[in-house]
């Protein structure tokens, strides 16, 4: 199984950055991510044991917090048109490092690849002119999921498997 970590938006965000992918779209080509798809990856597992996944998971202690989106940018290398944070929140960084360290002890062997906060909005797309503002979105990220990643010829689809809560402090 395909297995990733990931933060999920709420509906209402996830349908304002996928409208302004397809804004994009326009001038640059290429394929918006569907409103359902987008999300931002924790860590990605390639072919895993779910149960084993979900079991350091549970380990993880980090607090929620909001996540901003508020720079996009092209990346030429693999032709993506992303949303992001400016700079990774502190509360992020952490949650990506509880889940690495969780992840070593249960015995997964990650990428070594810097984590690189990224919400891929576009796909396949050509050098665009200048991005557009981005919309004002609200991610509170009050949980983390497990998530299984299946290709058809139509794109990716993805399944929630399991969901980890955040706790907000006061
Ligand atoms: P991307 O959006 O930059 O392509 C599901 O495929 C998610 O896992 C996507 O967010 C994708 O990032 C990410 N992903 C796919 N393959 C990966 C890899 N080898 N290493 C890290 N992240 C990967």
């Amino acid at each position: 199984m395909r297995l990733f970590f990931a933060l999920w938006p709420p509906p209402a965000t996830a349908r304002a950055l996928a409208d302004w992918a397809k804004g994009v779209a326009r001038v640059a080509g290429g394929k918006p991510v569907a409103a359902e798809n987008i999300h931002l990856t924790l860590a990605f597992l390639g072919d895993a044991d779910p149960g084993k996944a979900a079991a350091a998971a549970k380990e993880v202690r980090c607090e929620a917090f909001d996540l901003p989106i508020e720079v996009s940018e092209y990346w030429k290398h693999n032709q993506i048109v992303w949303a992001g944070p400016a700079q990774i929140p502190e509360r992020l960084a952490r949650l990506v490092e509880a889940l690495q360290f969780e992840l070593y002890r249960t015995g997964f062997i990650l990428e070594r690849r810097p984590f690189a906060a990224h919400v891929t909005l576009l796909r396949k797309a050509r050098t665009p002119p200048t991005l557009p503002d981005l919309p004002p979105v609200q991610w509170p990220a009050n949980e983390f999921v497990l998530v299984q990643s299946r290709s058809s010829s139509e794109g990716s689809y993805y399944a929630s498997l399991k969901s980890f809560g955040l706790p907000r402090s006061q």
